[in-house]
């Protein structure tokens, strides 16, 4: 569980991080901010691109960038736009975020400053989970 604090902090930073959107086609701007176990939060935005479909959001960016610096145990994220209503994650964040934590703790935002929690546990219930095929196991032979 995040603090109070820290659910604070993590909006903030979200809302810091859309700043840095690229969203040159949507002109949606998408911010998150992931708080790792040991404290550390890490930001992300959605980057769109040309090719439209290759565009990430924010919270697969901010997921990644996270375990590329070995962040692996996420508390918690935060997600900021610019649209009155909260902006819940994709599907494919969904799975994304699950791979980390699939009970993981999601502060939804609105552009005036309002502040929703629900969790992974809520928004994705049964995730596809192969880790259990990713352990060595012997080969049966005939
Ligand atoms: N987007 C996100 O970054 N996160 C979401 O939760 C929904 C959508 C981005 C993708 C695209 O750049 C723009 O918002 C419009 O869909």
């Amino acid at each position: 569980m995040a603090t109070a604090s820290q659910r604070k902090t993590l909006v903030a930073r979200a809302v810091q991080a859309k700043a840095r959107a690229y969203a040159p086609y949507s002109r949606f701007r998408v911010g998150a901010a992931i708080l790792a176990d040991d404290g550390t939060i890490i930001e992300g935005c959605n980057i769109e691109n040309s090719s439209y479909s290759l565009t990430i959001c924010a919270e697969r960016n901010a997921v990644f960038q996270a375990a590329a610096r070995g962040k692996t145990r996420l508390r918690a994220i935060a997600i900021a736009s610019d649209d009155p209503e909260f902006l819940p994650p994709c599907g494919a964040c969904r799975q994304v975020l699950s791979e980390f934590n699939p009970a993981m703790e999601i502060i939804l935002t609105t552009v005036d400053g309002r502040t929703k929690l629900t969790s992974l546990t809520r928004l994705f219930p049964m995730p596809a989970d192969l880790k259990k095929l990713a352990r060595p196991r012997p080969i049966k032979r005939k």
